[in-house]
């Protein structure tokens, strides 16, 4: 059995809670990508909410390289993802590869929470996008000494993600039944209790 698109969204969308926003339940990591070109624009608007997110010193550690289809840079990020990703994210019409700074640019010292303020704009471009009908998903397969070769990316810029960009696609498009499998399957959270402390691994009573 196949899912629709709009079928497969309304199975993905999480549970809504009253004064969160829509676009945290209903985002979500597509594996099947459509045709669809995602123009400049659109594209452009995805790096201007990754631009806002706050950062350690206002440092903004994060850089992204970003290729469309065709693309020389979408050919160098295509190229070092692993195998399994390529398989589905061939479909995909934009990769963008992020890295950060790990040293301050104003005194040179380390900056050791460069990743968390890549993820924090990383995390800002994803519902930026949500927010614009576009699907994001992000990858950690990827083989980061080749990337690092192939963008000549210096030595103190750690990797982050490459994010596969675009309008999603149907679901039996994949290549594979797991890969089908996984689109149609409902997202799994912990409960905040999990997660959220008052002393170390006991619930916080809010
Ligand atoms: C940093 C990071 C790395 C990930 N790496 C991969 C990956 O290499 N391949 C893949 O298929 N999905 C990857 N994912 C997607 C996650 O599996 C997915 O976000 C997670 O299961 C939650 O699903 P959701 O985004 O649909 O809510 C990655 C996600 C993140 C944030």
């Amino acid at each position: 059995m196949s899912l629709s698109i709009d079928e497969v969204n309304r199975l993905k969308h999480a549970p809504g809670v009253d004064g969160v926003l829509p676009l945290f339940h209903s985002r979500w990591s597509p594996r099947s990508f459509s045709d669809r070109e995602v123009s400049s624009a659109d594209i452009e608007k995805v790096f201007e909410a990754a631009r806002w997110a706050a950062s350690s010193f206002n440092e903004q550690p994060w850089r992204f390289l970003a290729g469309t289809r065709n693309s020389p840079a979408y050919k160098k990020i295509f190229d070092s993802l692993m195998p399994f990703n390529q398989l589905w994210a061939v479909s995909a019409p934009v990769l963008i590869l992020g890295v950060a700074k790990t040293t301050f640019s104003h005194n040179g010292n380390p900056n050791r929470v460069a990743l968390y303020d890549l993820g924090a704009a990383a995390s800002y471009l994803t519902l930026q996008a949500a927010a614009i009908g576009l699907a994001t998903h992000q990858m950690a397969g990827f083989d980061q000494d080749a990337a690092r070769k192939t963008f000549g990316i210096p030595d103190d810029y750690l990797f982050g993600a490459v994010i596969a960009l675009g309008y999603q696609g149907e679901p039996s498009a994949l290549a594979n039944e797991q890969f089908v499998a996984q689109e149609v399957a409902p997202r799994q959270r912990k409960p905040l209790k999990e997660f959220v402390f008052s002393s170390w691994g006991t619930p916080a009573s809010i």
